[in-house]
């Protein structure tokens, strides 16, 4: 009940202008910025820093150059070209060349037909160069199309490509069975939006329940899944899993959130666990840190104490 409250709260936040512009102005301005906490920079050069810091420490990443709810075709093209700067940049560093990235970026709002024009773009430089990309699944509005456009490419042979899937959405169990029956690449998240009754479980104890069954059934049946989350009531159950069926560890891996648990983080890798950080960057940063708040209200004293020490 609370956890969709403070979803719906921080929502409709997201669309303030003023906050927004509030935000720009303090967030991201210098390296103790509130924002940064989160967000690893507003350039790739600075996400590519953030990657590097990752790498020695053990970790994987995957590169997430922020925007969405582009409306249209100049802003999608414009959002591929940096898509494809961003491919060349990170294998000119020579970093781990993984990428996440969004359909509503790519312009699936204005024109369907192009938006998969431009994915089409990304995947033929990303993927000889040997990228994989995931495809982040956005509210539940673009669940259907989003696999479709998935399915689409896979069957097209695309293979170094994967979806996301929501435990709080009904529907999400008998798509993780189409997805595993694919030998799609899988990453399992709780669910950052605001959903109705109608497509989305509203108790935490529903969405955590389906999550751990998900997982489960992940980790038995799917190709190289990824336990998204920072529950560690859900890495436990995935480690203990994963140790009674003889899942080796290097079969899957976890992924958490750029700033969020680092106190986890360290301590999966240190058990030798597999882990990858998603590492957001840009200008567009906004949403991504609303959605950020809304899971959890304590980080709004975060960066309220930030705020009041930029000044
Ligand atoms: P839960 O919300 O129950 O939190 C468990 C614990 O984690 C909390 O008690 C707290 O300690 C910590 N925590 C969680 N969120 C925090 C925050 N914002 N700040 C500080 N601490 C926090 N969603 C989506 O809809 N589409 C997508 O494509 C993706 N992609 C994605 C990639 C990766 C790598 C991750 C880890 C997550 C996503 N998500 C996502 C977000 C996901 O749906 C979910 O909103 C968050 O991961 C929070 O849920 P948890 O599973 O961490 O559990």
């Amino acid at each position: 009940m609370f956890a969709s409250l403070s979803k719906a709260f921080f929502h409709a936040l997201s669309g303030s202008r003023t906050l927004k512009t509030l935000a720009s102005r303090y967030g991201m301005r210098r390296p103790t910025s509130f924002a940064r906490r989160f967000i690893a920079g507003e350039t790739v050069a600075e996400a590519i820093e953030a990657a590097r810091t990752l790498e020695a420490r053990g970790i994987s990443h995957t590169l997430d150059l922020l925007g969405e709810s582009v409306t249209t075709l100049d802003g999608a093209y414009a959002a591929t070209r940096d898509y494809l700067a961003m491919v060349d940049a990170v294998v000119q560093a020579g970093i781990g060349r993984n990428l996440s990235l969004k359909l509503t970026q790519l312009g699936i709002d204005a024109d369907k037909a192009s938006a998969i024009d431009n994915l089409r773009r990304i995947l033929e430089r990303a993927e000889p160069a040997g990228f994989f990309v995931r495809i982040d699944m956005e509210s539940s509005a673009y669940t259907a199309v989003t696999l479709e456009i998935f399915e689409t490419l896979w069957h097209h042979g695309h293979r170094q490509i994967g979806v996301v899937l929501q435990s709080d959405l009904r529907r999400t169990e008998a798509d993780l069975q189409r997805m595993n029956a694919l030998g799609a690449r899988v990453r399992l998240v709780k669910g950052a939006y605001r959903e109705p009754k109608a497509v989305a479980y509203q108790g935490k104890a529903d969405v955590d329940q389906a999550y751990a069954r998900m997982l489960e059934t992940l980790l038995s049946q799917g190709n190289y899944p990824a336990i998204a989350t920072h529950d560690p009531a859900m890495l436990d159950r995935a480690k203990r899993y994963a140790r009674e069926h003889a899942i080796a560890s290097d079969t899957f891996e976890f992924q958490m959130l750029y700033g969020i648990r680092r106190d986890l983080q360290t301590a999966l890798v240190n058990e030798g666990y597999r882990l990858r950080i998603y590492v957001p960057f840009g200008r567009e940063w906004f949403p991504y840190f609303m959605r950020r708040l809304g899971e959890r209200p304590a980080n709004v004293m975060f960066v309220l104490r930030g705020i009041a020490g930029e000044k």
